[in-house]
């Protein structure tokens, strides 16, 4: 475990690893299986501040929440809870500082590629600013991050003034949101946006329901005292899953794209958005050696089976308008392509 500073975290390694094989050989339909697999065969590439940017519309919300003024201050601070992040569970995205970027939007340039600029996030802009007049406008209206990492997608929503307090953020690994106070200089009651910690694929943690048709009978739940999403079924306004889709094979992704799509609400202009690794044409595993993350097998789609899958397989046809952008994103190793998009309630 080269990339470890010390011979604690390398046995601390070694027993999460231990522990992610465990769990996911108790017949769980996990991800953590192919992931354990690339990370126990090809241990991940260490820590490289040269990949550090942090870039105008990012460094104003951080300079606003932490109240670190002082570039290299500020610097210090994120690389010291990135690397906590890391020792956790080592993902690529963490290493490349996706959740510097998690705060507006994907840029394009004149050539029509993506670029890492203020992206922050993923936040594909007609569908961030729909989020956005939803929680002006809706009564009730719940945003939900999931597989939210440090949650700074969900402090920029805050930020940009989606009700705190009327978030919910959920994880795998519950380290990392409390990283996340620890990266915003927040505490739970000065951000407080609820988290769930849970495997988004365990039934007890989200659980497939039809797409609401109407407006649920319960009363909206108290987001505060949530241990699970089953009971927002048909009552989130927002659903936003950056980075998230591509951890999961096919069937994985389709089982998340039914559960999440139980928890929309019905009303018109309910939106669920995200962005992801994807293939330009087709659908398949990509087979990648970076230099940014470690070998990468994962099954992306293209906008054309993106589309197909949530119009016509998870919703109904034609009960919502889907949205997507695939474009290159050059100014990363390897040149990814990325599908940003949107399902929206018609
Ligand atoms: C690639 S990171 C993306 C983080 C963030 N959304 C972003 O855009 O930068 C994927 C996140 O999904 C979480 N995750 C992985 N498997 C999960 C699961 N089965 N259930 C819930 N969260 C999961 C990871 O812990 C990690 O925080």
């Amino acid at each position: 475990m080269w990339f470890m500073e010390d011979r604690q975290s390398q046995l601390d390694f070694t027993t999460h690893m231990a522990n992610l094989n465990n769990t996911a050989s108790d017949n769980q339909p996990s991800n953590l299986v192919a992931v354990n697999a690339i990370m126990s065969n090809n241990p991940p590439p260490p820590l490289d501040d040269r990949l550090y940017e942090l870039k105008p519309a990012a460094a104003a919300v951080f300079r606003s929440q932490t109240g670190i003024d002082d570039d290299d201050v500020l610097k210090k601070h994120i690389l010291v809870v990135q690397a906590k992040a890391y020792k956790i569970f080592p993902y690529p995205c963490i290493r490349i500082f996706s959740f510097l970027r998690c705060v507006t939007t994907y840029s394009v340039d004149t050539a029509g590629a993506l670029t890492a600029g203020d992206r922050l996030g993923v936040m594909n802009a007609p569908a961030y600013e729909q989020a956005l007049k939803l929680g002006r406008e809706r009564k009730d209206a719940v945003w939900l991050d999931i597989g939210c990492c440090f949650g700074a997608d969900v402090r920029k929503a805050a930020f940009d003034g989606f009700p705190a307090a009327s978030i919910v953020a959920t994880d795998l690994h519950p380290g990392y949101w409390d990283l996340g106070h620890e990266l915003f200089k927040s505490t739970p009651e000065t951000f407080p946006a609820h988290f769930i910690a849970g495997d988004a694929l365990d039934p007890s943690i989200l659980s497939v329901a039809p797409p609401a048709l109407a407006k649920p009978d319960s009363p909206h739940p108290q987001l505060s005292s949530l241990t699970s999403l089953n009971p927002l079924h048909g009552h989130v306004s927002t659903i936003y899953a950056g980075a998230f889709f591509h951890i999961f094979d096919e069937a994985q992704q389709l089982h998340l794209a039914q559960a999440l799509a139980g928890l929309l609400s019905p009303e018109p202009g309910s939106v669920i958005f995200g962005a992801h690794l994807g293939l330009p044409e087709g659908k398949g595993i990509l087979t990648q050696t970076s230099a940014y993350s470690t070998d990468l097998h994962i099954f992306c789609h293209s906008s054309d089976s993106w589309e197909a899958l949530w119009d016509g397989e998870v919703f109904e046809k034609g009960s919502v308008k889907v949205s997507t952008n695939m474009k290159q994103y050059k100014d990363l190793p390897d040149s990814p392509w990325v599908l940003v998009w949107s399902v929206e309630r018609l």
